[in-house]
């Protein structure tokens, strides 16, 4: 039996917003194999293929995701993290013990330079996250000084002396990370006074218009962290609110990664649906505030949680990623999409070999994860117009509890094509779609499928495409009527002339 999914593609009443590719982008934190290992294997690397370091394997796939921007370094990491001990010759640069990922000491030879460089080489936005966990104010504008500045100065002629002439102009800054957890246990009220003070000062050195700071924000349903920063933050001193939320079961039981139950499967997809509720009632308090929506809501670390990989250091956070994390994402970057007045940026937590990772390495191997299919095909969204999609679906149940089987989203690019993404989380049932298409004279529909036999299928080094995109057949156009029928536990994306 498959469900049925009714709605309307409302291309009659378009509003303008776009989807900013912002919502597409991608979170690199010092912590386990993402940044070394990673990202970077070291200038001295013979075994695999790299340039100054950072692998050419990487950097090619995520360019193919049209990357828009990656923040850097932390993360909890971030408010230990001193820029200066980062940055000169690397065989001087002193060491750090990452306190809060497995207490590994590094060598600070992935510094600003090399990350910098490196999102110049990917065509990505930096976003950096500064420490105000255990730095200073002055500590962050020498920062900013360093990597924005064009002129002569002290941090300005310190990064000349370090190879780089031109200043990179970082336009996004997150000032500080979880404060109310590992980034100080600081009160709303403590740490919207600390912002206003960080965010004051971060401006001299470069174009404060251009500038865009974002404040640590709320995690989860911490309604009142966002309704004290709105409140005590002057709105010329903030462009983004953050919001942290992860798919996780339970924090003392997350369950596997890849060898999970029906059950388990279901009770993470109750979590990622969250986000619904979530940039909905935060996006709320922010509009009492904000009603011009000027400041954007960004959920600067999201995706599924789990148990780490058996055998892997527990704070380097390894797991597998199966057709559950595409379904979260999928279900995901609708619901971004659909909210994108308000919601203009996003990171997935974290691009390689740690949490949701899109990639997972091995030495010189390199894989990509169902999650990175679902973000390469869900990337026609990016900087589209977004077109109103209603969509009336069947359950998904699982005991006494449901969720809505499809999700959805819509928009039509640069050049007027019309793109649709629907997830089907319902790991059991097909569903039959019927949309009527208002507004709109279409009369192609092609289109690409991501499913699998199973919901536990993942890739791995030894097959590394048993979970991969094909083209898809199911979608069939009638005048104005679009039929679709998704499989089980399956992504779909249209497109539509
Ligand atoms: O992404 C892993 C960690 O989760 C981040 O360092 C922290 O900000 C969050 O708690």
């Amino acid at each position: 039996v498959s469900g049925q999914t009714t709605g309307v593609l409302q291309a009659d009443s378009v509003k303008g917003i776009t989807i900013s590719k912002h919502i597409y982008g991608h979170f690199a934190e010092h912590l386990g194999r993402c940044i070394y290992g990673g990202f970077y294997v070291g200038e001295d690397n013979t075994k695999i293929s790299h340039t100054n370091g950072i692998r050419n394997d990487v950097v090619a796939a995520l360019k193919k995701l049209k990357i828009p921007n990656l923040r850097w370094p932390g993360g909890c990491f971030a408010d230990t993290y001193h820029w200066k001990d980062g940055v000169g010759p690397k065989e001087k640069r002193p060491t750090i013990v990452n306190t809060w990922w497995g207490g590994v000491t590094e060598n600070n030879s992935f510094g600003t330079h090399d990350f910098l460089n490196m999102c110049e080489m990917l065509g990505a936005e930096p976003y950096l996250s500064g420490n105000v966990g255990s730095g200073t104010v002055q500590e962050l504008i020498d920062w900013v000084q360093y990597v924005n500045f064009a002129g002569k100065s002290p941090m300005s002629d310190w990064r000349r002396q370090n190879g780089r002439d031109q200043p990179w102009n970082v336009k996004y800054w997150g000032i500080g990370n979880e404060a109310w957890g590992c980034g100080g246990n600081m009160t709303p009220e403590y740490y919207a006074n600390l912002y206003r003070q960080y965010a004051t000062y971060m401006t001299g050195f470069a174009d404060a218009k251009n500038m865009f700071r974002i404040a640590s924000g709320a995690s989860s349903n911490d309604y009142n962290w966002t309704e004290v920063l709105m409140k005590n933050i002057p709105a010329n001193l903030i462009s983004g609110m953050a919001l942290h939320h992860y798919s996780v079961i339970d924090w003392d039981k997350k369950g596997p990664a890849a060898t999970f139950t029906e059950q388990q499967y279901f009770t993470t997809l109750q979590r990622a649906w969250q986000m619904e509720e979530l940039v909905t009632k935060h996006s709320a308090i922010m509009d009492k505030y904000d009603p011009q929506k000027n400041i954007a809501l960004v959920v600067d670390e999201w995706g599924g949680w789990y148990d780490v990989q058996p055998g892997t250091n527990p704070g380097f956070l390894f797991q597998q990623n199966t057709i559950r994390d595409a379904m979260i994402a999928g279900m995901t970057l609708n619901i971004f999409n659909n909210h994108a007045e308000r919601v203009r940026m996003a990171n997935l937590a974290q691009a390689i070999n740690v949490l949701q990772a899109v990639i997972l390495t091995d030495e010189e191997k390199m894989i990509l994860t169902p999650t990175y299919h679902v973000m390469e095909m869900y990337n026609v969204h990016q900087d589209a117009t977004l077109i109103p999609l209603n969509l009336k679906t069947t359950d998904f149940v699982q005991g006494q509890e449901k969720l809505p089987a499809v999700t959805g989203s819509a928009s039509k690019d640069a050049s007027g094509r019309t793109h649709i993404s629907f997830t089907n989380i319902d790991s059991r049932k097909n569903q039959k779609v019927t949309l009527e298409l208002k507004g709109s004279k279409l009369s192609s529909v092609t289109g690409r499928v991501l499913a699998s036999k199973a919901i536990q299928d993942h890739n791995t080094f030894q097959e590394p495409d048993k979970v991969k995109p094909a083209p898809f057949k199911d979608a069939k156009l009638k005048k104005n009527t679009l039929e679709v029928t998704l499989p089980p536990a399956s992504v779909v994306v249209l497109e539509l002339k």
